[in-house]
């Protein structure tokens, strides 16, 4: 299949590219798009052969859920309640990074939400995206536009080398400004539960609701008593083709660690990649250096996480070693996303 790729300028909309993208979402095809946390793989949520080809192409397992994403705060036709709790996060964070999992409607198939009787939803900031969701008059089915399995794309580079020749639409912006795929907050419960951590913190959403909490299984590796509820979180996920390590402490003692590992397997010929930091990147000695960012500056951390994760598949690296991040904010979510990548492979220091 031929894919049509239209890249946009910054603030540049180019209304006819979108208008036919959104054209090609009512015909029942796929459009990878633009939002403001990760690149979006499309299509029609109501339309059940549609969204079957984005299990297809991704290669995802059919016992995930997508999300669907609006364009109008009026969500009723899709959810069978809104809880008051529910309507205030709304109010206060759309648009913006955080799905709310509600009880579906019977106007959603049951592909979308892979047989729950639930349903996310989102409204999603990126202006492309909000043009294209309007456009099309439907609401928009979207797992991130990665091959199942890889870090998500926040870049149009990304989603052209995963699904070029496989759909039919790509638009591409600017990158994504988050980085992370939005916050889930579960309100079908009682206190309201976060299956994936986000941009929307925790801390964030306790000023709504002081008994919000994170599901604990999202943050340490699945057991047989601690499964995820969110069913995409007990995939191997946004993992880069090397296995990736997290040295984690004291970050002197970090270092250190870090350059005795990278000498041991620079003895044995292998290449390594190591997650730096700007305050850390000038004391590694060996390897393939890059820098996440700032350390005082978690969010620009988030935005180029997955990125950098790519960059070492480029590289071709035989094995990455990445520094750990506190646990506070915004680096709940990134130290979710950095233990699914390393497979829970964390070494205290
Ligand atoms: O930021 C995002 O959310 C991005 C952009 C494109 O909007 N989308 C995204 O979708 O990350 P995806 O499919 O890659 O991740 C959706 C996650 C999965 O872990 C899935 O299991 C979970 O949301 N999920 C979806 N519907 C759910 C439901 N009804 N109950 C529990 N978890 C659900
Ligand atoms: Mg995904």
């Amino acid at each position: 299949m031929e894919t049509k790729i239209v890249i946009m300028e910054e603030n540049k909309i180019d209304e006819r590219s979108i208008e036919e993208a959104a054209k090609v979402i009512r015909d029942g095809g796929l459009v990878a798009f633009p939002t403001e946390t990760v690149y979006g793989l499309g299509a029609n949520a109501l339309e059940e052969e549609a969204v079957k080809n984005i299990f297809k192409v991704k290669g995802r397992p059919q016992d995930n859920p997508l999300i669907i994403h609006v364009a109008d705060y009026r969500i009723e036709e899709y959810v069978k309640d809104i809880p008051e709790v529910a309507q205030r996060v709304m109010t206060e964070f759309w648009p913006g990074p955080i799905t709310l999992v509600l009880n579906k409607s019977d106007k959603v198939p049951d592909i979308t939400s892979a047989g729950l009787d639930t349903i996310g939803v989102r409204m999603p900031s990126d202006k492309i995206a909000r043009e294209l969701i309007m456009k099309s008059g439907v609401p928009i089915a979207a797992p991130s536009a990665n091959i199942s399995g890889r870090p998500s794309p926040t870049e149009v580079g990304r989603c052209i080398e995963d699904l070029n020749g496989k759909i039919e639409y790509i638009l591409g912006g600017k990158g994504s400004q988050v980085g992370l795929e939005s916050t889930i907050l579960d309100c079908t419960v009682d206190p309201p539960c976060v299956l994936r951590p986000g941009a929307v913190t925790l801390e964030m959403l306790r000023k709504i609701h002081s008994k919000i909490y994170i599901d604990p299984a999202v943050m340490e590796k699945p057991k047989d008593n601690l499964r995820p509820k969110a069913p995409g979180m007990k995939y191997r996920h946004y993992a880069p083709k090397a296995p990736l390590k997290i040295v984690r402490g004291d970050l002197k003692k970090t270092i250190a660690k870090i350059n005795e590992m990278v000498q041991n397997y620079i003895d044995d010929g292998k290449t390594v990649g190591i997650m730096a930091t700007n305050e850390t990147k000038e004391s590694y000695t060996n390897g393939i250096v890059l820098s996440l960012g700032s350390r005082k500056n978690l969010d620009n951390i988030a935005k180029n996480l997955f990125e950098v994760l790519r960059s070492f598949d480029d590289k071709g690296v035989d094995f990455i070693l990445s520094e750990g991040f506190e646990e506070l904010g915004i680096g709940i979510a990134i130290m979710n996303r950095l233990k699914k990548s390393a497979g829970f492979d964390i070494l205290d220091v």
